[in-house]
């Protein structure tokens, strides 16, 4: 049986031990429903008491368009490459060991902006979960092997293509792109990623399946069958 979204949530509550925070990550290729699926789960987790699960994207690790011209990688933005992967690791790592700590900021990216931003995401001492997403949690070169190292579980978002590259589409044109343009991106650049990241899934602990994720609005899951 393919797990539900409430499967989802019963194994996320089982991830953190007493006295350490767990952190659980999500990985999948572009317009996956990785976003979508750990606000879904951080929201149901919390429910209306005190936030004990805390959401941290690997976006907000972007390097900024200044840096990535500096390096000559501003065409391919969203590669491997264009991120600060040893800065997320060790962000990571620091979660960790940090338990009793003050407040852990995080960076946030801006989707406007398309820029990272420091200090957008803060993590409560209180959260004994972080459920942190992104594409390339799973890749075992360089720093990301580290990245890894650090994450519970790694669930992989198993969305069929034709629908992720609909999906992608549709939100390049939201955040502005022209419906070409929009179309040439996730057909080209996103693609390549995409390859890299669906090259990794054979490594995560868990794929969910599009049915498990409640869809962009919030609303529960239709029930299976
Ligand atoms: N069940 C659904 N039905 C229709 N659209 C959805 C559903 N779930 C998510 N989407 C939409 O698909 C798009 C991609 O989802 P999301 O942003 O969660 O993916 P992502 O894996 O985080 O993408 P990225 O790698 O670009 O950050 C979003 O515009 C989202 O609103
Ligand atoms: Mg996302």
């Amino acid at each position: 049986m393919p797990p539900t979204f409430q499967d989802l949530l019963a194994r996320a509550r089982r991830l953190p031990r007493p006295g350490r925070r767990a952190i659980l990550g999500i990985a999948g290729s572009p317009g996956a429903g990785k976003s979508t699926l750990a606000e879904s789960l951080v929201r149901e987790l919390n429910g209306p008491g005190e936030p004990w699960v805390a959401h941290v994207p690997m976006d907000g690790f972007h390097l900024a368009d200044a840096e990535l011209d500096r390096l000559g990688r501003r065409d391919r933005k969203g590669a491997p490459d264009t991120f600060d992967a040893a800065g997320y690791a060790a962000l990571l790592e620091r979660l960790r060991a940090e338990r009793y700590d003050d407040v852990v900021y995080a960076p946030g990216f801006e989707r406007v902006l398309e820029q990272p931003l420091a200090g957008a995401v803060p993590v409560p001492p209180s959260a004994r979960l972080v459920v942190t997403e992104g594409n390339y949690l799973l890749l075992e070169s360089g720093p990301w092997a580290r990245v890894r190292s650090c994450l519970d579980e790694v669930w992989f978002c198993g969305l069929e293509e034709p629908e992720r590259v609909r999906r992608l589409v549709a939100r390049h044109e939201r955040f502005g792109k022209s419906p070409e343009d929009a179309a040439a991106w996730a057909l080209g650049p996103d693609q390549r990623n995409a390859d890299l990241v669906a090259a990794t899934r054979h490594l995560a602990d868990l794929v969910v399946p599009a049915q498990a994720v409640p869809d962009a609005r919030g609303s529960a899951p239709s029930a299976p069958g």
